[in-house]
Order: structure tokens, then C-alpha cells, then sequence
């Protein structure tokens, strides 16, 4: 089969898709699989790109970009609209189109808004194009914090306790003095974050609430609307859930163990520094077996489709609680979701495989 790997994109975790995709493209089996690379440009262009995975790597604390693996010239790949062909052209300014061929099923690697949030899967929806993964609305709805805690909770699943600021509320005086007052119910410390994004970007945390109108400006950079959510005092616990024929499985679980110097997971700690992730999460077989029910309860909530991961948080009092979850996650050399899979008895090659063939079926 045909594959078109779509990478990189307009969200604030370009680097990350693009470190993600070329893990991907150095696991997919090519006897098995052709691959039609396309990177999207930080702009929203669509770039034929190499399929080179020694170019797409974070070294030495530098991020990737899909300018620095765009092939030929100031072209745009282009989908057609429609079902019935799934063409796929390289328009150049000035020149005839070029059929590139047809693609089989589309591996949509992006992270963040306009890629892992239902954008790119309605589009090729409306182009009646296979691909991998979450359809429109789980996509949606994994990428806001809001409606993921709305969701879970409404499935008596936990969730931890938050307020949101809408975009317009943060303009105008009134707005900003109602928000202070609901944040300041919350007690300290607080994570101010961006409502839709990922990667850590754009969260701070507040120990103060005289830092609080900074924090959700820096939100806003991200995302007009923003969320505050309590801190939790517990640990930090992931689970993979992968959707296998008769229905989807979790995986072990893995514990982030964040760096000393970081006050919590952000984006440094994560894909700089490297923290560590211990795998299997040193649990009980309870524990285990409770996380494991309330991934696959979360994934089925939000209606998932092929894969997910599940974060949460192992209280003090024994209690689970979700902080997110991640309907593409990270797919990085650092990444936990492949590591757990690759744990729990599926290599990588064959986690590729997996979801590409559910998505052909
Ligand atoms: N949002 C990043 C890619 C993750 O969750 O892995
Ligand atoms: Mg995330």
C-alpha cells in the first residue's frame, strides 16, 4: 500500500511532529509499505519533503523543521476534494498540476490544533481518504482540555478541578475580575494552560497569584481560551491504548520521573532534557489493573478509534484521576506511547503496521 506521512503543521509543536515522523519513517517496513513523506510548513503549506529520518531528529537541543526537509521548490500538494479519487497533486505556481499518484491511507502525524484536532480529519473525510487514527470529533474533543473533563466526568471518570476563561471574558475589566475570583478558589499552585495545545507549550505553573495575569497572557499566545486547573500532589502515570481487532487494549503503564530543576513536565524537561519514563510504572497488579480499565474507559468515552494515550495522575489517597488525553501522541525516540507498546510485547515496526492495516480495513 500507498502511505502519504503528513507532518510537521501550523501548531506550536511543529518540531515535535516532524521528530515524531521520523521516528515513524525510520520503524515503517518500506518492503511492505511506499511512502509519499509531506510536510507542512509552519505557514500551512503543504511541502513534498525528504524521507531522509537522520534530518527530522531534535540534536543537541535543536528542533526540526519541515522548511530544513522541504525537496522541490515553492510547489503545494494538494488532496482532492470529493470521494472517489484519492489523487494526489503537486501543484508549482505557474505550471501544469502533476499527478503524483494515488494514496492508499493517510498517517496524519501532527500534534496540536489544525492536525490532532479534527481539522485534517474532516478534510479527509470530505476527500474520502482512509487514515489513521481518531475521527473528527474525538480528535476535537481530545485536544480541549474543557470538553475532555466534561466528557470523562460525565462518565464518572476523575478529572481534577478547573476553571476556563473564554476569550472574550479576558477583555474587558468585569471578565478579567470574575476569572480572578474563580481562579482564586482554586487554591495554589495552579497550571495556567493553554485550552487546545500540547507538548506543554504555553503552561505555566503559579505559586502566586500576583504571576497569574502573566501566565494567562502567555496561555493566550497559544489559545484564546484558556483553562486553570488545581495543582495535584501525586505521581505522573501514562497509559497506551491501541485499538486491536476485537476492540481496544491498554498497555503497560509508564511513570515520568521529571529531572531535578523542573518544577513540573514542560516542554524542556520533556523533549530537552530528556526525563525519565519508567517502564512498567512501578505499580501494585491493583493499580495496574485499575489504570488499565480506566484508559480503555476514557478511550471509549471520547469515542477514540485506533490509538490513544491516557495521562494521569495517582493521587496520595490511592484515587486515579485523568489530566489528558492525547488522540496523536508523541511518536518520538523519547516518546512513552511506542516504549509502552514496545513493553507490553509490540515492537515499533509492528505498532506501525498495526495501525496502518486498521485503518486499510
Ligand atoms: N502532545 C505530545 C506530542 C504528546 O502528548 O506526546
Ligand atoms: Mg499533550
Amino acid at each position: 500500500p500507498r502511505v502519504a506521512i503528513v507532518f510537521g503543521g501550523r501548531s506550536s509543536e511543529h518540531a515535535i511532529s516532524v521528530s515524531t515522523a521520523g521516528s515513524v519513517l525510520r520503524a515503517i517496513d518500506r518492503d511492505k509499505y511506499e511512502v509519499l513523506p509531506i510536510g507542512i510548513t509552519h505557514e500551512g503549506r503543504w511541502a513534498l519533503v525528504s524521507d531522509d529520518p537522520t534530518r527530522m531528529a531534535i540534536t543537541d537541543g535543536r528542533l526540526p523543521d519541515v522548511a530544513q526537509v522541504a525537496e522541490a521548490g515553492d510547489g503545494q500538494v494538494a488532496l482532492p476534494i470529493g470521494p472517489g479519487s484519492r489523487e494526489v497533486v503537486w501543484n508549482e505556481p505557474g505550471a501544469v498540476p502533476k499527478a503524483l499518484g494515488e494514496v492508499d491511507v493517510v498517517l496524519p502525524l501532527l500534534h496540536g490544533p489544525w492536525g490532532e484536532d479534527g481539522t485534517l480529519q474532516g478534510l479527509l473525510e470530505l476527500s474520502g481518504v482512509p487514515y489513521v487514527g481518531n475521527g473528527v470529533l474525538a480528535s476535537a474533543v481530545g485536544m480541549d482540555k474543557e470538553f475532555t473533563k466534561r466528557i470523562l466526568a460525565s462518565h464518572g471518570i476523575g478529572v481534577g478541578t478547573y476553571t476556563v476563561i473564554r476569550p472574550r471574558e479576558w477583555e474587558s475589566e468585569a471578565g478579567r475580575a470574575a476569572a480572578r475570583e474563580r481562579v482564586g478558589a482554586l487554591g495554589l499552585p495552579l497550571f495556567v494552560k493553554p485550552c487546545r495545545a500540547g507538548s506543554s507549550m504555553g503552561i505555566t505553573k503559579v505559586k502566586d497569584l500576583a504571576d497569574l495575569d502573566a501566565a494567562i497572557d502567555e496561555a493566550r499566545r497559544h489559545d484564546p481560551k484558556v483553562i486553570v486547573e488545581a495543582g495535584v500532589s501525586g505521581r505522573e502515570i501514562e497509559c497506551a491504548v491501541l485499538e486491536f481487532e476485537d476492540g481496544p487494549r491498554a498497555s503497560v503503564p509508564a511513570e515520568i520521573v521529571v529531572g531535578g530543576g523542573y518544577e513540573f513536565y514542560d516542554f524542556e524537561a520533556k523533549y530537552i532534557d530528556s526525563s525519565e519514563v519508567q517502564i512498567p510504572a512501578r505499580l501494585s497488579e491493583a493499580e495496574t489493573a485499575e489504570i488499565r480499565r480506566q484508559a480503555v474507559a476514557a478511550f471509549e468515552a471520547l469515542g477514540c478509534e485506533g490509538l490513544a494515550r491516557v495521562d494521569f495522575f495517582l493521587l496520595e489517597d490511592g484515587s486515579w484521576m485523568v489530566n489528558e488525553i492525547n488522540t496523536m501522541p508523541g511518536f518520538t525516540p523519547i516518546s512513552a506511547y511506542p516504549k509502552m507498546w514496545e513493553a507490553s510485547g509490540l515492537p515499533y515496526p509492528e505498532l506501525v503496521d498495526r495501525l496502518l492495516r486498521a485503518a486499510l480495513r
